[in-house]
């Protein structure tokens, strides 16, 4: 019987999952099982988008029978031929004798290397930036070679805004029910997956992501629909810019994973000591035994983190075995860009050291400390000081920590007071206007008071001086960055930031509010206000407040961890500075201390240097 799901109103998922699949590819365990995603897109025409692994064959072929309600298949949108999305293209060519199968020209070559079938007189050859129209939607495809095997294309539906992203994006596990990933705690229970997934699959291939993440960039990205995983409809910056920072090979956080090959315990005990040595000076430490951890988890565990060590024991004159698999593991996925450091075992002969750093030598960048440690048998006193020894030398590469004599004024410190953000409306001759602030609070409950901080530079800010009332808007975590931009980014002054909303929603006061994500909205009376040099806190009486939904509020921080999309580098590798809150780029090599962002209105103190 069939198990699918609706993407969309016209877009339906019709995967299926594995939960008994030992080793994926033979090699990288799925103890939490693995979902292999196939899309049905039904429009004037009708779309699948890649098959399935032959494990889920009969579920994948019901669950297309039943999406396609009796209609015929009129196209097979094959992006990638590893046969975990291939294993079915022969069986549904046969199936449905008038799909036309839709592909690359490596596309067509792989299909005939592992078919005996003509494809030819059924085959749909694209090119990069070739479409296809299926009716409403319009499916533009883009080559993303090596992005895990060089056929890889993606295709994007430019009518809803959809990436079909192929490998990329993939993620480890079984989808338990769920689709999307902002049905589950990603960040929580799925982003390990999601690196080790990146790791070892495409880890290799740094460059080839960047140059897809590049195309991507100029999209106008609504969802991703990869073909492993959950489909990414909010928060697409969450996994975003880990591709970007994975991809550029550089660490997610800084601190030292400790890999350790041991037999009798030795070689454990002085990647202990360094660990807590290291924990001790305030740095983070994770420990992996290679000879029980598998390979794959360590090789993304390198991923994540800034400096690496290896301790092993010295094995049949070299490196021990799964010590030096790991290693092998590590150069064949293009590790680079780390700080590393050997500490080495050996009873009569100790040689692994030596090998360890030769392997990693051939590495990209890779920051090799001098002091590797060599111990014969056990940890003795001389050893001891040894291990310190390293571990002061790996903490002298980290921020020292100041005293709290010695700290100042940290703007990360003031960001640290939880804000909100709330669209602020007023009303004056007739005319609406809005804009986006950080702060509003209850200030008493009797009289139920409220206040709230507005720029003098905001238009709002003019005309609830002058009329004394405004609404505040309460926004929620599904608020997209493009309403942020329209009340946020430009002057009410010279633009009705209403203009084609499509809604006129008003409270008592007659003055607007926001009927979606918004959870609550409350209607102020001026009682009286304070000036506060670059703005002023108004304070009010509560003359109305009323929920709309039980979604909750969104953060600042959320806000920049979630829906603020990263920045992108000047074009022509100018040099700049980005503004933190709105992404406006300043050109230039210098930021004048007085400089207020033309955008937002935030000062030199949120600029970064691109
Ligand atoms: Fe999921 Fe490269 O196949």
């Amino acid at each position: 019987m069939h198990c699918l799901k609706k993407v969309t109103d016209d877009l339906t998922w019709v995967g299926a999952n594995d939960r008994r699949l030992a080793m994926f590819e033979g090699v990288y365990s799925v103890p939490r099982g693995v979902s292999y995603n196939s899309y049905l897109l039904t429009d004037d025409k009708t779309v699948l988008f890649d098959t399935v692994d032959k494990a889920v064959r009969q579920r994948f072929l019901e669950n297309v029978a039943e999406g396609l309600g009796g209609r015929e298949l009129d196209y097979l949108v094959v992006q990638h031929v590893e046969p975990d999305h291939s294993a079915v293209i022969l069986e549904m060519a046969q199936k449905y004798p008038g799909m036309k199968i839709v592909g690359n020209q490596k596309i067509l070559e792989f299909l005939n290397q592992f078919n005996d079938f003509d494809f030819g007189s059924r085959f749909l050859l694209v090119c990069e930036g070739d479409a296809l129209e299926t009716g409403k939607h319009t499916l533009h495809f883009v080559m993303a070679p090596m992005v895990h095997w060089p056929d890889v294309m993606v295709t994007y539906d430019s009518a809803d805004k959809i990436l079909f992203s192929a490998d990329g994006f993939g993620c480890f596990g079984a989808l338990n029910g769920a689709l999307f990933a902002d049905e589950v705690d990603f960040a929580r229970d799925y982003m390990d997956e999601a690196r080790r997934y990146y790791a070892n699959i495409v880890g290799k291939y740094g460059g080839q992501v960047t140059a897809l993440l590049e195309k991507a960039s100029a999209l106008d990205i609504r969802m991703i629909c990869p073909l492993h995983g959950f489909v990414w409809r909010r928060n697409l910056k969450d996994i975003i810019s880990k591709y970007l920072r994975w991809s550029s090979y550089e660490p997610e956080e800084r601190g030292v994973m400790v890999a350790y090959a041991s037999i009798y315990g030795n070689t454990e005990n002085a990647a202990e000591i360094l660990s807590s040595r290291l924990r001790e000076m305030g740095i983070k430490t994770e420990m992996y035994d290679v000879s029980v951890t598998p390979t794959s988890e360590i090789v993304s565990a390198a991923f994540k983190w800034s400096h690496l060590v290896f301790a092993s024991t010295t094995y049949n004159a070299g490196i021990f075995i799964s010590m030096e698999d790991l290693i092998n593991d590590l150069c064949a996925h293009s590790i680079q860009n780390r700080a590393a450091a050997v500490i080495e075992n050996g009873s009569w002969a100790a040689a692994s050291g030596g090998l360890i750093r030769a392997k990693l030598e051939k590495c990209k960048n890779m920051d090799i400390m001098d002091c590797t440690v060599s111990i014969k048998s056990a940890v003795k006193a001389k050893n001891r000081a040894d291990i310190i020894a390293l571990a002061d030398a790996i903490a002298a590469g980290f921020p020292k920590p100041k005293t709290g004599e010695e700290k100042g004024v940290d703007p990360a410190a003031m960001r640290a007071i939880p804000y909100g953000l709330f669209l602020l409306t007023a009303r004056e001759d007739g005319k609406d206007s809005g804009c986006i602030i950080n702060t509003a609070a209850q200030v008493s409950s009797s009289p139920l008071c409220l206040s709230v901080t507005v720029s003098k530079a905001n238009h709002t800010h003019g005309m609830i001086m002058k009329t004394g009332e405004f609404n505040v808007s309460v926004l929620t975590e599904s608020v997209g960055f493009e309403l942020i931009k329209q009340f946020g980014f430009q002057s009410g002054k010279n633009t009705d930031k209403f203009a084609d909303c499509g809604y006129d929603a008003r409270a008592a006061n007659g003055i607007r509010y926001l009927p979606c994500h918004v959870n609550s909205v409350i209607s102020g009376k001026l009682t009286g206000s304070r000036d506060a040099g670059t703005h002023t806190v108004f304070f009010a009486d509560v003359t109305q407040a009323f929920s709309i939904s039980d979604e909750p509020s969104v953060t600042y921080k959320y806000y920049f961890d979630h829906i603020k999309p990263e920045p992108k580098p000047a074009a022509g590798g100018k040099s700049g500075y980005v503004c933190k809150i709105c992404g406006y780029v300043h050109e230039g090599d210098t930021l004048p201390d007085d400089f207020v962002c033309p955008l937002c209105k935030h000062g030199a103190a949120d600029f970064a240097k691109l």
